[in-house]
């Protein structure tokens, strides 16, 4: 499967769980099925939306705790991860920090096909203790982080429309597995998303909570460092799409402040323009420790 590389490479990062705060939040709990947008790449396609709808039944009857029932993934689905990995191995070989592919290698995910929630959480729960569940689509942002505080990652099991391999306009299995699954199985970072919870539960005002989303999305989504003479991602936003690892280095970089962070608004539909960057892992896991210890 090839993909024209003009536009829908543009978006493959988006996360539409955009971790704010809006008044047109209408998403209240972590089981709402989602209407596709007519825009959506599989709006047409009847059989991917009744697969996702069966997908999403498996996190609506979903009880916490319990072993996640499989995804019927199809071959085609199958090839669309093919496809992805094909994309994203090399560029991630070349701008992903050495925590992140240390994580991968202890993974070791198959290639040709998509893992399973469960045994993705099983090998992460085993490395950091950190868990995932199933959620049916998007969930209200003070849900999704407060589970941090928890070590509980939610999860989307559907996967991209086979007609955009290389671009989503949600977050799908592809961002969460190889994006945040990933990232979890680090202690460090795994730590780092439990202060987020935490720091989330904390905070009581709507513009505080954005302040501490801004923080997140430059960081845990979008978070770059310094290793030697080279700027590499651990941020699962860049990590889950080829097209913005590659494009990483055209951003402007900023030295890593967590305030100016807070305060900085951002465009999910694009390629980030400003990317704070770390002058190491250390100072990264530092600094935004120290920062979420102290917020509230
Ligand atoms: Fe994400």
């Amino acid at each position: 499967m090839t993909q024209d590389d003009s536009k829908p490479l543009l978006l493959d990062h988006v996360d539409m769980r955009k971790v704010g705060t809006g008044s047109g939040e209408i998403i209240s709990d972590r089981n709402t099925i989602i209407q596709l947008d007519p825009d959506h790449p599989g709006f047409r396609d009847p059989d991917y939306r009744s697969r996702r709808n069966r997908i999403a039944e498996i996190a609506m009857t979903y009880q916490p705790g319990l072993p996640i029932p499989a995804a019927p993934y199809t071959a085609e689905e199958d090839h669309v991860w093919q496809t992805i990995w094909q994309a994203l191995r090399p560029a991630q070989q070349r701008h992903a920090c050495s925590e992140y592919l240390d994580c991968l290698d202890r993974l070791s995910f198959d290639p040709d096909r998509i893992p399973q929630l469960s045994e993705v959480s099983e090998k992460v729960a085993a490395l950091s203790g950190f868990r995932l569940e199933p959620v049916a689509g998007l969930v209200a942002p003070r849900v999704f982080l407060e589970s941090l505080a928890n070590g509980v990652f939610l999860c989307t099991q559907y996967i991209r429309h086979h007609s955009t391999p290389l671009y989503t306009p949600e977050p799908d299995v592809v961002h969460e597995i190889i994006g945040h699954a990933v990232t979890l199985a680090s202690k460090r970072l795994a730590e780092l998303n439990r202060l987020f919870g935490e720091a989330v539960k904390r905070t009581k005002l709507r513009e505080d909570l954005e302040r501490l989303s801004r923080v997140y999305w430059f960081t845990i989504e979008f978070g770059v460092l310094r290793e030697g003479d080279h700027v590499k991602a651990y941020g699962t936003g860049l990590l889950s799409s080829a097209g913005e690892l590659e494009a990483m280095h055209e951003a402007e970089l900023r030295p890593l402040d967590l305030e100016a962070a807070s305060a900085l608004d951002y465009d999910p539909t694009h390629y980030q323009a400003v990317l704070f960057c770390a002058e190491s892992f250390g100072q990264m896991y530092r600094e935004l420790r120290e920062f979420l210890l102290r917020w509230g």
